[in-house]
């Protein structure tokens, strides 16, 4: 039997189309959650659910979903559900979560032109704020769609411009009536770049990820002493900057020397009052740590309190934390990452088990039903970045392997 596969070319041409809405004179694409660039974006998507003719709908906080439900089937009837997001970091790639979400709508686009007749309907989702760029936590759409944070504190977020979540939607038109959750997915898939180096190392087209390792953002302010630069003395200073210098490389140091797949980074970083002359009297700086082990990422977490302790009193700072996010490791549904690992191979294409690295949906969806993910490779392992690439060849295929899953899950002898 032949499968019958996905339209690449509308799949690439709207990803193209998509990639170009949100950018600044400088050519970045910059399209932050809930901003006006953003807007353009959904409507642009808004548009395609329509012209697929599906059932457009909008939840309290922004989440735009597409619902096919054929053949008298109830929308609210436990749909499969697939998705991703279109919000994007600074200077992003135009890949990260735009290709879920279309490949979602390009694989309902197919199963209704084949005159598919799915067991339950099929909805793609395209989840508010996900990179967590502008408003914490990330992947705040889906968390808040799970049950995991309420709807009214979502929307009360401050962003790193002082916005407001829920003024910013209700301004662009994206505060639907919908209760997040209205839908309840019989199960939940996304297919994702891989955004690290594995598949491209390895050869493999497709990954089938199994598990998603745990997440822990924090905001830590140091307060010292402005002072003039030429004339304080180096052990008379209280240097808020050198203090906050010394927190990244130690945790540089502690990640190498730990032999574990640990991760940390400092992203953000700020002085007060940011002048040459001037010794920093305040810094403030972001901290990610990741660790597929719960444990190990506690113990990097009390390690880090630890030090912090201990440069307020070397350094004689004040060290404050604010928790921005804190998500534990998540183990996908064994059923559906064996499903994807048949569906590639049915497709001929070699796959292989993964730990996912970055944050994904996916990973809050699975709060309230059984959820995986496939990720095509991503060339150099860049994301984040605007030379995330994945060739088009292997973004067909994982399209490919998404809708042979899709109707795997959805056929009644299944
Ligand atoms: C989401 O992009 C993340 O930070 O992993
Ligand atoms: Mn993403
Ligand atoms: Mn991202």
């Amino acid at each position: 039997m032949t499968l019958r596969s996905v339209n690449g070319l509308r799949l690439l041409g709207r990803l193209r189309e998509l990639g170009s809405v949100g950018r600044d004179e400088a050519g970045r694409l910059v399209r932050l959650a809930a901003s006006d660039t953003e807007k353009i974006g959904r409507d642009r998507l808004a548009q395609w659910v329509e012209q697929a003719g599906l059932e457009l709908a909008v939840d309290r906080i922004g989440n735009v979903f597409g619902i096919w439900a054929p053949n008298g089937l109830d929308a609210a009837s436990k749909p499969l559900m697939l998705g991703s997001h279109i919000d994007t970091v600074i200077n992003a790639g135009i890949f990260d979560g735009c290709y879920g979400v279309l490949a979602g709508l390009e694989v309902i686009e197919t199963l209704k032109a084949e005159g598919f007749d799915p067991d339950r309907p099929i909805v793609v989702g395209a989840f508010t704020n996900e990179e967590g760029v502008r408003y914490a936590p990330d992947m705040m759409g889906s968390l808040v769609y799970s049950g995991g944070l309420s709807v009214e504190a979502a929307l009360a977020s401050v962003g790193t411009d002082g916005s407001v979540l829920g003024e910013e939607l209700a301004r662009i038109g994206y505060a639907g009536p919908n209760e997040p959750g209205f839908l309840k997915p019989h199960a939940y898939l996304e297919l994702h770049i891989e955004q690290g180096p594995v598949l491209e190392r390895e050869g493999a087209p497709i990954g089938a990820v199994e598990n998603l390792q745990g997440i822990s953002w924090q905001k830590v302010m140091i307060e010292g002493d402005a002072n003039h630069a030429g004339t304080t003395p180096i052990s008379m200073r209280r240097d808020a900057g050198l203090a906050a210098a010394r927190v990244i490389t130690f945790l540089r140091e502690r990640a190498i020397a730990s032999n574990t797949p640990t991760v940390a980074t400092v992203g953000c970083m700020e002085f007060e009052p940011n002048a040459i002359n001037v010794i920093p009297s305040k810094a403030t700086f972001t901290v990610d740590l990741r660790d597929p082990d719960e444990e190990r990422l506690l113990a990097e977490e009390a390690a880090l309190a630890d030090y912090l302790e201990r440069i307020a009193d070397e350094e004689q700072v004040a060290i404050s934390v604010e928790r921005l996010a804190r998500f534990q490791p998540v183990t996908f549904d064994d059923g559906i990452v064996a499903e994807i690992e048949a569906a590639a191979a049915g497709r001929g294409l070699r796959s292989r088990r993964m730990t996912s690295g970055a944050g994904h949906d996916a990973q809050m969806i699975a709060r309230i039903a059984p959820a995986a993910m496939i990720f095509v490779p991503s060339i150099g392992g860049i994301s984040h970045n605007p030379k995330e690439h994945t060739p088009d060849e292997d973004l067909i295929a994982g399209a490919n392997v998404l809708l042979d899953v899709v109707r795997k899950l959805t056929s009644s002898d299944d």
